[in-house]
């Protein structure tokens, strides 16, 4: 007999053998399969052995040593489905060793990233004011990320160094970046929904920085926008301070100065009182009327507030971190501790 043809019985017989130990529902079935291939005396392994003795003589050594393989690959299959048995309930077997006497193991509990954690816990805040959450796509085209928002081709904002403008995008002359700001979440809600409006939107945004204690390339901004009839900017102090004081405590206090976004008009950077000193927050301001007819809004008719807070520095605040690369290294040494 060829040593090959050998070697086929021997691979198919181990195909076989998995397949029906695999298949046996019970143990009175795994049984069956194990006499009818590991039986003593007329098995199908011990018959497949008996044909190495018409293998040529040269190529015994190497016929045995596949038949040793396979042997055990058979058996080590017969135990993967006993423990099958043993383990899954009810088929019957032989009972789960377990001793209850012995001290448990304790799982490790994992917990939520920081950010994740004051994401969830700014929703929770804006939520009871009335806003609910929306989405926006962290690769956007120039439409949202700029043209809506008032920024025209020529300005500085749109400048390749302080974006990250995606290459093969353009090739296709389409051209696409990671967003740099959230506000391109307030064009998309406009677009697709008559006001009144009153969301938020918490994400991402990219921009080629070095990292360094205050910055990152990457980082959590949350958009507020609520577009209604008689909005004013007193609405939009107060709801950014009634957040302030839900999320930092009732002692806090807040402080605009002014400010430009192409996007509103009037514009204000949104300070709030921090130890004695004043910590910058985010941008705000009433959604200019440009923005408002680039999404088909009447601005005769309604007016609105938008504004944009880091979410890393309301989170470092909080927990009194100095730099914001602790947050991205990964480190559980920190991430434990929230
Ligand atoms: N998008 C601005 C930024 O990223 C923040 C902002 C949002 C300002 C909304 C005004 C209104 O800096």
């Amino acid at each position: 007999m060829a040593l090959a043809e050998f070697l086929e019985q021997l691979n198919q017989l181990a195909a076989e053998a998995t397949a029906l130990f695999d298949a046996a529902d019970d143990a009175e079935q795994l049984e069956a399969a194990r006499v009818e291939i590991l039986g003593a005396k007329s098995g199908r392994f011990k018959a497949t052995q008996k044909l190495m003795g018409a293998v040529d003589g040269s190529d015994r050594p190497a016929a045995g040593k596949r038949l040793n393989e396979v042997k055990s690959e058979i058996e080590a299959s017969f135990k993967t489905a006993q423990d099958r048995m043993t383990s899954g309930g009810s088929a019957g077997g032989a009972p789960v060793q377990f001793d209850p006497t012995l001290p448990g193991l304790k799982p490790q509990i994992g917990r939520l990233h920081p950010i994740t954690q004051t994401i969830e816990e700014l929703m929770d805040i804006m939520g009871r004011l009335g806003f609910t959450a929306a989405d926006g796509p962290e690769i956007e085209d120039e439409r949202h990320n700029f043209e809506a928002l008032n920024i025209p081709r020529e300005h500085p904002a749109r400048d390749p160094l302080d974006n990250f403008y995606l290459s093969t995008a353009q090739k296709q002359h389409e051209v696409l970046l990671l967003r740099s700001q959230t506000s391109t979440v307030q064009i998309r809600v406009m677009e697709s929904t008559p006001p009144p409006i009153r969301i938020i939107s918490l994400g991402r945004v990219y921009r080629p920085d070095t990292a360094d204690a205050t910055h990152y390339p990457m980082f959590h901004q949350m958009e507020g926008l609520l577009i209604d009839r008689h909005v004013t900017m007193a609405d939009l102090k107060s709801v950014l301070r009634l957040f302030a004081r839900s999320y930092l405590g009732a002692d806090v206090h807040i402080r605009f100065r002014p400010s430009f976004f192409p996007f509103t008009e009037p514009s204000v950077e949104a300070d709030f009182s921090w130890n004695q000193g004043w910590v910058e927050f985010g941008g705000a301001g009433m959604v200019d009327p440009n923005v408002l007819r680039a999404v088909g809004y009447d601005p005769e008719e309604v007016t609105g507030f938008a504004f944009g807070l880091g979410v890393e520095r309301l989170c470092m605040r909080r927990h009194g971190i100095t730099d914001i690369r602790e947050i991205y290294k990964n480190d559980v040494r920190f991430l434990q501790q929230f």
